[in-house]
């Protein structure tokens, strides 16, 4: 498998499960504690060696691109006032080797449309997506496991993890064949199947390793689940052809798209790198 360089950060979503607070505001610039969620996904993909960040935006996600841009009135009044200290996080936001390149989903038409406006960007190598909502603390970030696994087994990559059965319409359940303690070549994947329906108590979460072949299939990819075009259906479909895995990640993982995963994120994470208490 050709080395992956390039990240998608799908952002163009409506987050309507923070209104008010995301009526004017992306979602992904919620902070825990005092860095936003996007810029923990990106030092996450950075760590993994990427080298590309793709962001998909869509209306009123402005803040995005400033946050990842310099910001020269801040740094000259921070360089003015001797704040050396907060000069070098505003200036460290991105190393420079870094590049961030934007497009738009026009309308947000689903997690598998929002992936495919990004094909162009993407062109024909393997890259990687990560959904910033999904906050994973882990002592090797997440991305990285990801496209370790995807060059030793050779396809595509979900990260999944073990949920209770009653919380399987919330996610992407996948089902499949053992290949080592962690690795499982998945066989079938469906989204939000109800509790009795779901063939495994294995969930994908918002962190994946995709050969290019999956927009192909996404452009073929009907609306599904909620009206929307599903990365999941996308990735049903890639999988009658090629090898896709799930990993079953080391790692915390917070839902801070739902209110409780950001509180939990905001107390743990407070506690362990910020002495909160
Ligand atoms: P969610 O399902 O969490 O939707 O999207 P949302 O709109 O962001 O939030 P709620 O449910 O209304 O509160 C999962 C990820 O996919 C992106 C979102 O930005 C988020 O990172 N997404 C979703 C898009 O980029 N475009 C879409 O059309 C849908």
């Amino acid at each position: 498998m050709k080395p992956i360089r390039k990240a998608v950060f799908p952002v163009a979503g409506m987050g309507t499960r923070f209104l008010p607070a995301t009526k004017a505001m992306p979602k992904e610039m919620l902070p825990i504690v005092d860095k936003p969620l996007i810029q923990y996904a990106v030092e996450e993909a950075i760590a993994a060696g990427i080298t590309d960040l793709i962001f998909v935006t869509g209306r009123n996600k402005r803040a995005i691109e400033d946050h990842f841009d310099s910001a020269p009135e801040l740094e000259a009044e921070l360089a003015a006032k001797n704040k050396t200290q907060l000069l070098e996080i505003v200036r460290n936001v991105i190393p420079s080797y870094v590049n961030c390149i934007y497009t738009r989903q026009p309308a947000p038409l689903g997690l598998g449309h929002a992936v495919l406006c990004a094909a162009p960007i993407v062109g024909n190598e393997p890259f990687a997506v990560l959904l910033a909502d999904d906050l994973i603390d882990a002592p090797t970030a997440a991305t990285q496991q990801l496209v370790e696994t995807a060059h030793q087994q050779n396809g595509s990559v979900l990260a999944i993890q073990n949920v209770q059965r009653e919380h399987t319409s919330k996610y992407g359940i996948v089902s499949g064949d053992k290949v080592n303690g962690k690795t499982t070549l998945v066989k079938g994947i469906v989204e939000k199947p109800s509790p009795d329906q779901a063939p495994s108590t294995l969930a994908v979460v918002g962190r994946y390793v995709l050969e290019p072949e999956i927009f192909e299939h996404l452009r073929r990819t009907q609306a599904g689940v909620g009206g929307e075009i599903q990365l999941t259906d996308g990735i049903a479909s890639l999988l009658q052809e090629r090898s896709v895995f799930g990993h079953q990640y080391e790692g915390t993982r917070y839902d801070c798209g739902s209110k409780e995963g950001f509180f939990q994120a905001t107390i743990e994470l407070g506690r362990k790198y910020h002495g909160l208490q």
